[in-house]
């Protein structure tokens, strides 16, 4: 099943882990993660698959993909050095840093250096700021190929000049690696995150298109092409599949010719649909417009829906929501900004204080991005893996939000 939607999760398994572990919850399933992968390792058999760490870095989920056979592509010192510690190989891990602190390549130098690890640059200065820790190893050079797609304009890197080597420089970046020592595999670019539609794909092959060109008429030998991640699932009930097998033939194609490996960093692909939030109705208002629903969860739980307008199906676990009439529903949280909303004008059977609500995909992005604004602390996560289920973070207290403090 290459979709599954909020209505595929058990109600009642969901409302007893409320009960059991309190609102707001995030539920990670960890069986969906292993068939997400396995798709996409069917589509891509020849491909060296590297989790983008960023969608999910929780140690639970790093271990299930860890085991499952995949490789991590870390953006961080902080995510370095999850993977790390979750037992990835160094040879299995692809560092992509973007403007990196200096503190950050401290880190990855000390645990690089002398390794198999990918480092990706994506300027060329940064060669120096490596060699100067001592990392002289493998390396790709991130382009910045003018074209991206993707859920929202915020997340189209691949047209964002941020990230990556103009195309006019590259072959000069990777001589340069290449003179200095550096053991220089390849090119890397990113188009954007959520590909979905026929033209997000388009723009997705165009972007390989242009790692292709670069390769052939690369002045130093290449033998390895990643294409990033971006792979999308769809949010609405109405929005059909990625066509994977398209992206996968479309890559293929793209790369025909050359005699390079393949690599793909998958994020949302793999754990979006493996995970739904649980929150809690407290308030319900009726206005002119909507019925207003105030839930515990809000934009520091799951900021998708502030920040890039982002949509996530919600749906009733009320036990008796098939008796009750669909009501235009605003889902609202507890955060004193008008932009705390998680869903607009849904018809949702008519909510009462008490219910209980599930918000569907947030398994990426979303305990990765909470917050504690407003200093509300972050909530718990439950992992499920067939019948067993386990707290794998727990929930923040009030005494939390403080511990840094001095
Ligand atoms: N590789 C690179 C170099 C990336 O920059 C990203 C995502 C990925 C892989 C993984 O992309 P994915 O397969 O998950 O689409 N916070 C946003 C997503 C930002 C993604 C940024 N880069 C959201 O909630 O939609």
């Amino acid at each position: 099943m290459s979709v599954r939607r909020l209505a595929d999760w058990s109600d009642t398994r969901l409302r007893r882990l409320a009960d059991e572990y309190g609102t707001p919850l995030y539920v990670h399933d960890h069986d969906r993660v292993r068939e997400n992968y396995r798709r996409l390792t069917g589509a891509f058999p020849d491909a060296d698959v590297l989790y983008a760490v960023k969608a999910n870095a929780g140690r639970h989920v790093l271990d299930t993909l860890r085991e499952a056979g995949a490789g991590a592509e870390c953006a961080s010192a902080g995510e370095l050095k999850r993977a790390l510690d979750a037992g990835f190989a160094p040879e299995d891990v692809h560092y992509t840093p973007v403007n990196p602190p200096a503190r950050d390549l401290d880190y990855a130098g000390d645990r690089l250096a002398g390794t198999d690890a990918t480092v990706t640059v994506g300027s060329a200065d940064t060669l120096d700021r490596l060699e100067s820790r001592g990392f002289t190893g493998r390396v790709l050079v991130r382009v910045h190929p003018g074209v991206g797609a993707g859920h929202s304009a915020e997340v189209a890197t691949g047209a964002d000049a941020k990230f990556g080597v103009p195309r006019d420089r590259v072959h000069g970046v990777l001589a340069d690696a290449d003179d200095r020592g550096f053991d220089v595999r390849g090119l890397h670019a990113h188009t954007g995150s959520g590909l979905l539609t026929a033209s997000d794909r388009d723009d997705h092959r165009t972007v390989v298109e242009t790692l292709a060109e670069l390769v052939a008429e690369s002045p130093v030998a290449l033998d390895r092409v990643d294409v990033g991640g971006g792979f999308g699932v769809p949010y609405r009930e109405s929005e059909p599949p990625l066509d994977l097998d398209a992206v996968a033939t479309a890559t293929r194609d793209a790369l025909a010719g050359l005699d390079v490996e393949l690599a793909i960093e998958p994020g949302r692909y793999l754990v979006a649909d493996a995970g739904v939030l649980l929150a809690t109705v407290n308030t319900t208002k009726e206005t002119d417009g909507d019925l207003l629903a105030g839930v515990d969860a809000g934009m520091t739980t799951l900021i998708r829906p502030a920040l890039y307008d982002a949509y996530h199906a919600v749906r009733s676990l009320a036990p008796d929501a098939a008796d009750r009439v669909p009501v235009p529903t605003s889902v609202v949280g507890p955060v004193c900004e008008s932009a705390d909303v998680l869903a607009e004008g849904r018809d949702i059977p008519r909510v009462e204080r008490g219910d209980l609500l599930a918000v569907g995909n947030a398994g990426a992005y979303g305990v990765e991005m909470a917050s504690t604004y407003n200093s509300r602390p972050r909530p718990a996560v439950v992992a499920l893996a067939g019948d067993d289920e386990r707290l794998v973070r727990r929930r923040e207290t009030l005494a939390d939000l403080t511990t840094h403090e001095a």
